[in-house]
């Protein structure tokens, strides 16, 4: 077990939208001395500024959640910078981390890395049996190239480091600017605004019909400080809700919560994305006792009450 009262973390992406829960649940466990590196002060795409965190930080444990991330979009728009700063930000922390002697490192990956047709549940083993969906193929290869590292460097070093999988998250802190935003908060947006200006139809991408799970952030990061105490191996480990629900059923919840009286139209001349994801999560209930406690009709309405607050005060 950690002893958080003495141990220095360092969270990288620390003041993101994950980043944030992961840090107070530190906080909340004792944890005093809890590094957040800033992109402009710490460019991690940079050996040069990896090295001078690490040496300026000296932290016995490191959480790796800084990553370029984005939806279809965005991932369409930018394969080579999603594959290049994740791919680069990964390898140099986990380097330099071993390198300075860092105790622990935890990194978090992403369902994107499992093969566009893996058998649902997608159980870890079926990890490296395919290619990702091609949308979020450079992001996706780019974190699960950590799980490699991992496992070499284990074997090679005893050093010890993990890699957790989490599905898609959605919560109050999201990214809600249509650009970047993944489906949650761009629904509730769409909703939203169509709502305000009295729209006759909000338009939605794909026709609906793939599947998705959706993990609440604040569970997310509890997952990820139960891997940092309780699991030491290289073999990855997926946190999830292990619930699945259609985009279809989640347009219609979406559209209810917000109160839109309009048409939903789907365009599926706009890509959907993998056609199905969920995940197995029985091996971090197994190893971590890890278990989601926000079902989605909360934590959908906690999302939305967090996005009316927050546009309130901009
Ligand atoms: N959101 C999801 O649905 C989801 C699902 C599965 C896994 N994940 C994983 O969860 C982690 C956190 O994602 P998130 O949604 O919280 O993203 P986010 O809100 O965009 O936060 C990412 C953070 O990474 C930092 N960062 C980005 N590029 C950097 C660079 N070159 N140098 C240093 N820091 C950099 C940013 O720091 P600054 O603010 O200082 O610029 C930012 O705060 C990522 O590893 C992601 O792959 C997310």
């Amino acid at each position: 077990m950690i002893d958080w009262g003495q141990t220095r973390v360092v969270v990288t992406g620390g003041a993101g939208f994950l980043g944030r829960f992961v840090v107070e649940k530190l906080q909340a466990r004792g944890a005093k001395d809890v590094i957040v590196p800033r992109s402009k002060e710490f460019d991690l795409v940079d050996g040069d500024a990896v090295r001078r965190l690490l040496a300026a930080s000296k932290p016995h444990l490191v959480i790796h959640l800084a990553a370029r991330v984005g939806g279809i979009g965005a991932n369409r728009e930018n394969p080579g910078r999603f594959f290049y700063e994740n791919a680069m930000m990964g390898i140099q922390l986990l380097h330099e981390s071993w390198k300075a002697g860092v105790n622990k490192f935890v990194a978090c990956g992403t369902i994107c890395a499992y093969p566009k047709f893996t058998p649902v549940p997608f159980r870890e083993e079926e990890i490296w049996n395919g290619y990702p969906e091609e949308t979020n193929a450079p992001y996706g290869i780019a974190k699960k190239v950590m799980s490699v590292q991992s496992e070499g460097y284990r074997a090679q070093y005893g050093f010890n480091s993990v890699v957790v999988y989490p599905v898609n998250l959605y919560g109050p802190g999201d990214n809600f600017d249509l650009q970047a935003s993944h489906v949650i908060p761009a629904m509730l947006r769409k909703f939203h605004e169509a709502k305000l200006a009295k729209r006759a139809e909000v338009v939605l991408w794909g026709d609906g019909s793939p599947t998705r799970e959706f993990f609440y952030v604040d569970d997310c990061a509890e997952g990820i400080v139960l891997a940092a105490e309780r699991y030491d191996s290289s073999e990855p480990m997926n946190l999830g809700s292990g619930e699945e629900i259609s985009i279809k059923a989640l347009a219609e919840k979406v559209q209810s919560l917000v109160g839109y009286e309009g048409h939903l139209v789907w365009d599926p001349s706009k890509p959907n994305g993998q056609p199905r994801r969920r995940l197995d999560v029985s091996k971090s209930r197994a190893l971590l006792g890890f278990q989601a406690a926000v079902d989605l009709d909360t934590g959908l309405r906690r999302t939305y009450d967090w996005m009316l607050t927050d546009a309130s005060q901009r």
